[in-house]
């Protein structure tokens, strides 16, 4: 690594900061409809002229605005992703991470202690928070094209209901009705996110939503309602810790029919935890805001091999644009009694 690479590293917050700040004070909204000068945008977003150019002059300098004759207007990628009213608006993900900005501020404390920042409540407990958490998780994998991209590539001919594990804003599950029009989906997740869930997809999908069952289910302390041809898990079980995820494949096996396919979808990581990068840095957060981390290949199939899946296999997505990778696995058809006297 060179210095340049190096320095750009170790200041990175900045870039960030200003990025969730422009986005948050709706400089790019307010540009939507025609570029405007330093003036004019500080009246729009209440704010003060000298400050308002410095912030937009630091969007130019990234690529997110451009400046000509004294006036900024959005670029194809501000167009395309930092617009609310853009099908990619990468944004719910950027107000998240601009929201929970405070949280990083406690790491070097986290990592003396090893306890976690913030309440590991996976934002249940106010009503705003979980909004701000549920629309990241649509925001992010609909900019990214997640959904789309791994419901073609799960064969679920020959399955008739999925059900996706805290399956969050429901992205996934549309996306999987849209490509298999037989298919039936439910969601299995929280009683205040299936709340946003219920509106995100009533806004946006409401035909997908007529088949989607939402039903309340605590993977930690309920059963895994089933029988289900195919369970779906994206980013859950990096929220867990090592006891909890086998106790959630063990209940995944139950509720699966016979042959039935369990997906998960994950930073999956080598087995020194150090790549895919994404997820060694993700892994930080995870210890600031979960009782998780991200996991190896060999420690999710260790544990998929002990509650019974057979045929565990890991499956790369194409990086860049993806980070994460899926594991797939199933269900015996037929499962041979444990302990069966010797001939
Ligand atoms: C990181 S989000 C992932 C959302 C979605 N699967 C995705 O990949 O975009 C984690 C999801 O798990 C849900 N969740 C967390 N703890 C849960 C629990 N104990 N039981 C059920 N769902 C839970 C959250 O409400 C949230 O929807």
């Amino acid at each position: 690594m060179d210095f340049a690479e190096l320095a750009a590293l170790a200041s990175g917050h900045a870039e960030a900061r200003a990025i969730q700040t422009a986005l948050k004070l709706g400089i790019f909204d307010i540009l939507e409809s025609a570029p405007l000068d330093d003036a004019a945008l500080a009246a729009a977003i209440s704010a003060n002229r000298r400050a308002t150019a410095l912030i937009a002059n630091a969007m130019v300098a990234l690529g997110l605005l451009a400046k000509r004759a004294n006036r900024y207007a959005l670029t194809d990628t501000s167009r395309r992703y930092l617009l609310r009213s853009s099908a990619e608006y990468l944004g719910g993900l950027i107000l998240f991470d601009e929201a929970i900005f405070e949280t990083w501020t406690h790491l070097e404390q986290t990592i003396r202690t090893g306890v976690p920042a913030r309440p590991t409540d996976m934002f249940q407990s106010r009503p705003e928070e979980t909004e701000r958490f549920i629309r990241a998780m649509d925001s992010l994998t609909r900019a990214r094209g997640d959904p789309a991209y791994v419901a073609d590539r799960v064969d679920l001919s020959r399955v008739s209901m999925v059900a996706d594990i805290g399956g969050g804003p429901g992205t996934y599950a549309a996306a999987m009705l849209h490509r298999w029009p037989h298919l039936r989906a439910a969601i299995y997740d929280l009683p205040a996110t299936l709340e946003v869930a219920r509106r995100i997809l009533a806004e946006r999908e409401p035909a997908a939503l007529a088949r989607i069952d939402m039903v309340r289910v605590d993977y930690l302390y309920d059963e895994i309602p089933g029988p289900c041809g195919a369970l779906f898990m994206s980013n859950i079980i990096h929220n867990e810790d090592e006891m909890a995820n086998a106790q959630l494949f063990r209940k995944c096996f139950r509720a699966l029919e016979p042959g039935g396919m369990m997906i998960i979808k994950d930073h999956i990581m080598n087995a020194d935890l150090t790549e895919p990068r994404a997820g060694a840095i993700f892994a930080l957060y995870l210890l600031l805001a979960t009782r998780g981390r991200d996991y190896s290949f060999e420690e999710v199939s260790r544990w998929l091999g002990d509650a019974g899946f057979v045929d565990i296999n890991h499956q790369a997505l194409p990086s860049p644009p993806f980070t994460s990778s899926m594991v797939i696995a199933r269900k015996p058809r037929t499962i041979e009694k444990v302990g069966k006297a010797k001939k």
